[in-house]
């Protein structure tokens, strides 16, 4: 009987403030291990020194916890992956390091992982609740990060169509959130607010950007001064009104999001879209882009909420198809801070 081997590969990632690792065999997640580090609430974001120190303290009961929820032995893995870039140089290098040491120690291949293809490339991980798109398609990911428009023709070959030009949109949610004295990270919160409250309570001024770029720095400096305005006028403002806020907030976020993808999958011809990175954990945005399904024909792919915000699972499954292209990485492989989709 010609039965499939099974390859166990474990997945690292450390590019900004989570510690993960996971452990895939042949496409299937077995283990997603993530520790938040929760030391950043309190400074309203990331802090870089903070965070290296932290994944410097989670980085090994973490590793440990996913091979041991994995039901494996370390000698079983067949490979290392983890992520490279682009992420805080402090974060990476606990995770390089350690893929390095490990992959040395275990004698077993060492793959470097693009953290933005890991984003995209979570769609083929093997989940009974998750579709896999065909190639090509759109991916519109949207994270603490980034938030950009690829073309995904094959698993390695991606083009950015468009972009941000200055802050991101988990970056919008997270200061807008800030503003309204939430603790870091907001996009989760004002998510929550938001779905209690009107949408069309407030307006706020929508950028107008060429192409298929994007701007969120303006909308955040309008929400700023409609809310020093209002407090002004009456101090207890925010939180009479924080529902509607949050959702009238989230409300132009999402039109400014959609705007721009009717045009990409218009100037594309592609109606295969898919969403990906932190901010696709987003109720609203989920909700429009299955709303796009019955409205204009498109063909949707939401990630599983677990493979939304940064974890292991989703450098794992890139790891498990570089493995399966004899893709593997050399021992003086250096993390970076900044790496396009597009790059390996
Ligand atoms: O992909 P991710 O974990 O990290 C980066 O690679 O940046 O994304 C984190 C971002 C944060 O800005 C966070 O506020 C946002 O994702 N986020 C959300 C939601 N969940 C996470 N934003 C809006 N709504 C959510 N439900
Ligand atoms: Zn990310």
């Amino acid at each position: 009987m010609n039965k499939t081997k099974s390859i166990y590969i474990l997945g690292i990632e450390s590019s900004c403030d989570d510690t993960s690792a996971a452990v895939i065999c042949n496409g299937k997640i077995l283990s997603n291990v993530v520790a938040n580090q929760e030391i950043h609430t309190k400074y309203g974001g990331v802090v870089p020194e903070l965070a290296s120190r932290a994944h410097q303290q989670n980085i090994v009961p973490v590793i440990q916890q996913a091979i041991q929820q994995a039901n494996i032995d370390k000698k079983d893995l067949h490979a290392i992956a983890f992520t490279r870039g682009p992420g805080l140089m402090g974060s990476l290098l606990v995770g390089t390091s350690f893929a390095k040491s490990l992959s040395l120690a275990l004698d077993i291949p060492l793959i470097a992982v693009n953290h933005m293809q890991g984003h995209v490339l979570a769609h083929f991980i093997d989940d009974e609740d998750q579709q896999k798109p065909p190639f090509p398609f759109l991916c519109l990911t949207i994270s603490g990060g980034h938030t950009q428009f690829v073309k995904i023709t094959n698993y390695f070959d991606m083009e950015v169509l468009g972009e941000t030009l200055d802050d991101a949109v988990g970056e919008a949610y997270d200061k807008s959130a800030k503003i309204l004295g939430l603790p870091y990270p907001g996009g989760p919160l004002v998510d929550k607010y938001a779905r209690l409250g009107n949408p069309k309570a407030f307006k706020f001024t929508k950028p107008k950007m060429d192409g298929l770029n994007f701007s969120f720095s303006g909308l955040k400096t309008g929400i700023l001064y409609f809310i020093q305005k209002n407090v002004k006028e009456n101090p207890n403002f925010i939180e009479e009104n924080l529902n509607d806020i949050c959702a009238s907030i989230q409300h132009t976020i999402v039109e400014i999001l959609f705007d721009k993808l009717k045009k990409a999958v218009k100037e594309t011809g592609i109606k295969h879209v898919a969403i990906a990175g932190g901010v696709s954990a987003n109720s609203e945005i989920r909700k429009v882009l299955k709303a796009t399904e019955s409205k204009y024909g498109w063909t949707t792919y939401i990630p599983k909420f677990q493979y939304t915000t940064d974890n292991a699972g989703m450098i794992a499954i890139v790891g498990y198809l570089k493995y399966l292209e004899n893709n593997f990485s050399e021992e003086k492989t250096t993390a970076t801070a900044r790496l396009k989709v597009s790059e390996k």
